[in-house]
């Protein structure tokens, strides 16, 4: 049986008029960037409004330490694990980074794949400059890797294996709790960016046992830009001295010793500055928006929806998925003997246009909760005729 909110029950009309633009607009692009509902809005232009015009009158020492707290409470909430284990980033990217660093790897391999999102093996290739380390990156075979391939390439040298929850490109989903177990096995740690699929997915980062879970804001999590959250576990916090610093990585940051640099024991010390913190407050207020919809039934919809577009694209004529069955709330398809640009570039000129990704000449769909199954449909006639 397949639920969607709109015959469920569920208050379809509510959450809709929360994201206006999908009246005029049949957005399909969460994996690119997501729709921040009115409330999310409002908490952060007001929280801007009020500091720009304020300065200290409006945000003292005690409510910028809030900041921080409330967004990991929150996190910890999502990915299913202590608010001790969080640290704030700005960025996915920057979190990958600050982690690669903060190991000090001088030799051994890093394990992940080719088809990755750039963010996930840059970093590793970065440090791979310094150092006996080798990046080793396994190859698609139709689009997907095995995990047979990527067991086959974790070995006794293997210090790191570095994946996506959900791949950006065919939405494959991977087996995390399974990968970590084969990390472990070799004592290897397991780095997860989860961008693509917290928001949607039920997470429990302690169950799945990933070392390293990291996610963004304005994707899935429908918050602006600006944000990442980390779990970092206790075993591994503890090991590592975090690679950047500043006055925020202390036990006490109001404290001003600058002579001496002593990190807080907790996940935190690798959080290091101010930030904008009418973003942190954005997601705080979207994870507990997402969080009252209920993440489980966002993630039925989603893979109620991607389940009609996955099976008619199946059947259309010329039309290849690349898709795995194993996947997140993405589909990705190309045509045969057309240009993907042409035909993304006719469905921007409906009357209620549709919004999609090309990526690698692909189309790539990411329907989230504010999607209908109407908008599936709609897409799925449209492209009919386009091509
Ligand atoms: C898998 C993955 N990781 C990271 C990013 C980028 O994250 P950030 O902009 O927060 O560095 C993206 C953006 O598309 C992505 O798909």
């Amino acid at each position: 049986m397949i639920h969607y909110f709109g015959v469920n029950g569920m208050p379809m009309k509510n959450i809709l008029g929360d994201f206006p633009i999908i009246e005029k607009v049949n957005y399909l692009n969460s994996a690119s960037i997501g729709l921040v509902p009115k409330k999310v809005i409002d908490r952060t232009k007001e929280f801007f409004v009020d500091l720009t015009r304020g300065g200290t009158l409006t945000l003292d020492e005690e409510k910028e330490a809030l900041v921080y707290d409330g967004l990991r409470e929150q996190g910890a909430k999502l990915l299913g694990c202590d608010p001790d284990d969080i640290a704030i980033f700005n960025s996915v990217s920057e979190a990958v980074n600050s982690i690669a660093w903060s190991l000090e790897l001088k030799e051994g391999r890093v394990v992940s794949t080719g088809i990755e999102f750039p963010s996930v093996t840059y970093p590793w290739l970065r440090i791979a400059r310094k150092g006996k380390i080798e990046v080793k990156l396994v190859e698609a075979k139709n689009w997907s890797v095995s995990v047979d391939d990527l067991f086959s390439e974790i070995d006794e040298e293997t210090r790191v294996v570095a994946l996506s929850h959900v791949e950006y490109l065919n939405g494959q989903k991977w087996d995390i709790k399974k990968i970590a177990k084969q990390a472990h096995e070799v004592g290897a740690i397991l780095v997860v960016d989860g961008i693509q699929a917290a928001g949607y997915l039920p997470l429990n980062v302690r169950e799945i046992a990933a070392d390293v879970y990291i996610t963004g804001s304005y994707k899935w999590l429908i918050a602006p830009f600006g944000t990442a959250i980390a779990y970092i576990s206790k075993k591994l916090c503890d090991e590592l001295e975090p690679a950047l610093v500043g006055w925020r990585s202390t036990e006490d940051m109001w404290n001003f010793n600058a002579r001496e640099l002593t990190f807080a024991a907790k996940a935190r010390k690798f959080e290091y500055s101010t930030s904008a913190y009418d973003a942190k407050l954005g997601l705080v207020e979207s994870i507990k928006y997402l969080r009252k919809v209920g993440i489980e039934k966002i993630y039925e919809h989603n893979m109620a929806l991607n389940e009609i577009l996955r099976q008619e694209l199946d059947s259309i004529k010329g039309v290849k998925v690349i898709t795995p069955q194993d996947r997140g709330s993405i589909v990705t398809f190309y045509i045969e003997g057309k240009d993907s640009k042409n035909v993304a570039e006719k469905l921007r000129k409906l009357k209620r246009p549709v919004e999609l990704s090309i990526r690698l000449n692909m189309i790539r769909l990411s329907p989230h909760l504010y999607n209908t199954e109407e908008d599936a449909l709609q897409f799925l006639e449209s492209l009919k005729k386009a091509i």
